[in-house]
């Protein structure tokens, strides 16, 4: 593979964290002292959710660690069609994420290859160093940042554009058509106009690459196959607009969320900053202590009971991962960022058949991208002034990452 080049133009100067996911709005900071109530006192509880019309519907609410990861693991009793219902009208009728067995198994198995830690190893130092340095480039010689706008919400929308192939001109309207998906919510007639363009966009290259195959992962499903199965067109564009929230949001929102955890704990990012084999538990506490995303969605196949509460067929059940993870029957202090403690299974990346088939590129690309800053930004630190003024905070309800990251670094 050649070295990938980026669209390293610079921030979108309009864009606003904040203005991401009406159903976060400006003030929805902390969900977190209400979620450990949920724990101690109700944590099975009647609440809402949503239909895929949008309107308010009777839900299951699940609080614990066991409790969440018994439905995720249950996938026969909790189907996902909820969220394929949700999402197909920007992904298209064949999301992964929503699919049910044996649906759900093949597609999986199919698009699953490039994604194992084997396949992964050459992306590191061939493409997502390469995409972070170039980022890291266009501020490097400041000596300040705004690592939000500047780098978190940018790198990882451009792995994946490098990833796909799509030449370095395009990546920008990539980047507000992936923009649009995922913000559906916020502008509908938008946000399904930039999916069908989008559509139209990944048709041409994939009718070019099924004529002239490249080294790249649009040639790579293309041509996967397995027991004689291969994938149709629309399966692949289905999957890969799921990729804009399952992999470019998520990334950026959890790289941000693991920057917040170094930078307000000083001393242990100067034992990161030293002893680089820490990296990966560090990852990996930053993940458990802040997901990028607090719920999934069920619903129930059949009548059936959690801990005596009655579920009947069709009832939506709400696991609330981002609580799991914080479950103090598990983790002590667990509201606490403490890249020391004791390593354990946590939940952010589900569990089941669901369990995140982008978690090992996830967990690389939060590597690579603190690295390479540890690397080039000499004594990275929060600039006192601008939190002063801006009041950096880890936001939102459902969604959660940091409103601004001001950073001062030594140049030279
Ligand atoms: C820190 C970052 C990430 C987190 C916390 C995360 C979290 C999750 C969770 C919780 C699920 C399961 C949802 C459910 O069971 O309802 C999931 C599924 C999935 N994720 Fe991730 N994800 C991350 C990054 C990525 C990346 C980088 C990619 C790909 C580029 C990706 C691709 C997917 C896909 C395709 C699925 C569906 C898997 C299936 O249904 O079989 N994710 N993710």
């Amino acid at each position: 593979m050649t070295a990938p080049t980026v669209d390293a133009s610079g921030p979108y100067p309009d864009w606003d964290p904040l203005a991401q996911y009406p159903i976060d709005p400006p003030g929805s900071c902390n969900p977190h002292p209400r979620l450990a109530e949920c724990r101690r006192n109700t944590p099975i509880a009647r609440g809402q959710g949503w239909s895929d019309m949008g309107e308010a519907i009777e839900a299951l609410e699940l609080y614990r660690y066991d409790d969440v990861n018994a439905v995720l693991r249950d996938n026969e009793t909790f189907s996902s069609s909820s969220i394929r219902e949700g999402m197909s009208i920007v992904m298209g009728p064949y999301v992964l994420v929503g699919m049910d067995e044996p649906e759900h198994k093949r597609l999986r198995s199919l698009v699953a290859v490039p994604f194992r830690p084997k396949s992964l190893a050459h992306w590191e130092d061939e493409l997502v160093v390469q995409v972070v340095d170039q980022m890291i480039d266009t501020f490097a010689p400041r000596g300040s940042a705004e690592l939000v706008r500047e780098f978190t919400f940018r790198y990882p929308v451009q792995v994946i554009a490098v990833v796909l192939g799509l030449p370095v001109e395009d990546h920008a309207q990539f980047h507000e058509w992936a923009n649009a998906i995922i913000n559906v919510s916020a502008d509908p007639m938008h946000g399904i106009q930039c999916s069908k363009d989008l559509r139209g966009y990944l048709a041409e290259m994939l009718a070019d690459r099924r004529r002239a195959p490249q080294d790249d992962f649009m040639s790579e499903l293309a041509a996967a196959e397995l027991d004689g199965e291969v994938l149709g067109d629309e399966e692949i564009f289905s999957f890969l607009r799921l990729l804009l929230p399952a992999g470019a949001e998520t990334t950026y929102r959890a790289t941000g969320n693991f920057l917040y955890g170094l930078l307000t704990n000083p001393e242990q990012l100067d034992r990161l900053r030293v002893d680089r084999f820490l990296m990966t538990q560090a990852v990996e506490e930053a993940i458990r202590w802040e997901p990028p995303l607090l719920i999934t969605s069920r619903v129930a196949t059949r009548d059936t009971e959690i801990h005596g509460e009655k579920i009947p067929a069709g009832m939506q059940v709400v696991p609330h991962v981002g609580s799991a993870n914080r479950d103090e029957t598990r983790w002590e202090r667990a509201d606490e960022y403490d890249l020391f403690r004791e390593s354990k299974p946590m939940i952010s990346f589900g569990s089941g058949v669901h369990m995140c088939l982008g978690m090992h590129l996830a967990r690389l690309e939060m590597r690579v991208a603190v690295n390479r800053l540890l690397d080039r930004c000499a004594n990275l630190r929060l600039d006192p002034e601008a939190v002063e003024r801006d009041n950096p905070h880890i936001h939102g309800e459902t969604f959660r990452s940091p409103t601004t990251l001001p950073v001062l670094f030594d140049v030279g």
